[in-house]
């Protein structure tokens, strides 16, 4: 088959390919991926065909009817894989943004009824008619930042019917716009109001009532929050068991704003992601990484500190340099992220958590595609792989991260066709 489509003279030609191709990028691996310098990726299709010097261009495999765009030496790279976001729910939290920004606490404002019970209340409230409407809005703000595949998280029902819908929805909008949409269940966010102060009894009607309804062919994580407030690290791991059990793949929110061992537990239990990671140890990142023979991804979140105003950012140098692969983020959602811009978490990867620009950009492809099952399909530029493809306005790497804030994207290319320009 002649090439369809064809990106040529980019300037740094960003792969993400290089070894090793069994396990997600740790230690050196995570910086040491190939850059071509003045590239071409050739698509056949929704598929990569080949990628390589424009000196190997094979020039027999062009027609009349490839379509081709020029890099001008710009930067290109693989989408962005946006592996961690609650990106189904009704209503928004301005109001509690204000009264945090007057001192008071996230888990405060939780255990007060509010935080993640009051978007519950929204949620339950919004049809679902309108809660995809919101959910494709969103995508299309993603898409326009470049993220091609992205996880979605339910967790704002809390209670069987409302989750079901959540998980529809998140499904459903993948289907009606080109970003590939990844559900988790995530009925384990908090313990539901019905269910307030029997945490145990709530996931025991989860494990009865709602994962028995999920297919993991469809649905192919669980999630859950181990937390003060949340759920303890014993229930956690009875839950995560039971799921397991079931044929699901297990994530974890763990160690956000305590030390608890929700990390360690997950990660025992052959979790592919621990997810914020924030109070995760050196020491115990070490252990994850030498237990797990480093195919445990850590999601890192550093736009959450930063909206929730606390100090406390993941140590992903030390995680890294422990050998334990590192993702990034933006965890959106209208508590402690509602940002869309993955590309300031990149920024925020590299100064808060000291990650390097190639690092940081291998944690929001490749690590990030592992941390949700992906890897076979994208995060990289691969012959084979799904052509996800990204041009941005930008000259070098480095300048990734350098432009605090900025969208750099100038054309998203999904599945081989261009979706943004
Ligand atoms: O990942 N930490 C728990 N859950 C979300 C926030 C949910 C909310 O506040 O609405 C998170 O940060
Ligand atoms: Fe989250």
């Amino acid at each position: 088959m002649p090439y369809t489509l064809l990106i040529r003279h980019c300037g740094q030609l960003l792969t993400l390919t290089g070894p090793p191709a069994t396990r997600p990028l740790a230690g050196p691996d995570q910086s040491g991926w190939h850059i071509i310098t003045d590239g071409y990726v050739a698509c056949e299709g929704s598929r990569i065909a080949a990628v390589g010097p424009m000196a190997e261009l094979e020039e027999s495999q062009l027609t009349p009817a490839t379509r081709t765009i020029e890099a001008h030496g710009r930067v290109v790279m693989p989408g962005l894989v946006e592996c961690h976001t609650h990106l189904v729910f009704g209503g928004q939290r301005a109001a509690e943004f204000e009264r945090k920004l007057r001192g008071e606490s996230y888990l405060d404002i939780l255990a007060g009824g509010g935080g993640i019970l009051n978007t519950v209340r929204a949620t339950r409230a919004a049809s679902e008619a309108e809660l995809l409407a919101a959910a494709l809005r969103h995508l299309a703000d993603f898409r326009r930042y470049g993220v091609t595949t992205l996880e979605a998280k339910s967790g704002y029902g809390l209670d069987a019917a409302t989750e079901l819908r959540l998980l529809r929805v998140a499904r459903e909008a993948g289907l009606q716009q080109p970003v590939r949409v990844v559900p988790t269940f995530l009925g384990a966010h908090v313990p539901g109001p019905e269910y307030a102060g029997r945490p145990t009894d709530y996931l025991a009607m989860l494990v009865n009532e709602v994962l028995p309804q999920l297919d993991p062919a469809e649905i192919p994580f669980v999630d859950i929050f181990c937390e003060q407030g949340a759920f303890s690290v014993a229930d956690s791991r009875e839950f995560l068991t039971a799921a397991r059990n079931r044929g699901f793949g297990l994530k974890i929110h763990a160690e956000q704003l305590h030390e608890l061992g929700g990390c360690e537990m997950a990660a025992e239990l052959g979790a592919v992601s621990l997810d914020h990671a924030d109070y995760l140890s050196a020491e115990a990142a070490a252990r994850i990484a030498a237990a797990t023979q480093g195919r445990t991804v850590a999601v890192l979140l550093p736009l959450v500190p930063l909206f929730l105003r606390l100090e406390r950012y993941a140590p992903g140098r030390a995680f890294i340099d422990a050998g334990l692969p590192v993702a990034l983020s933006t965890d959106f959602n209208p508590g402690s992220c509602p940002s869309k811009n993955l590309w300031l978490a990149l920024s925020m990867g590299c100064l808060k958590m000291g990650l390097t620009p190639a690092e940081a950009v291998a944690a929001v492809t490749r690590n990030a595609a592992w941390a949700i099952g992906q890897q076979q399909e994208c995060g990289s530029l691969a012959p084979g792989l799904r052509a996800d493809i990204l041009v941005l306005n930008v000259g070098s790497l480095p300048e990734i991260p350098y432009w605090l804030g900025d969208n750099p994207v100038q054309q998203v290319i999904i599945g081989g066709e261009l979706v943004e320009e």
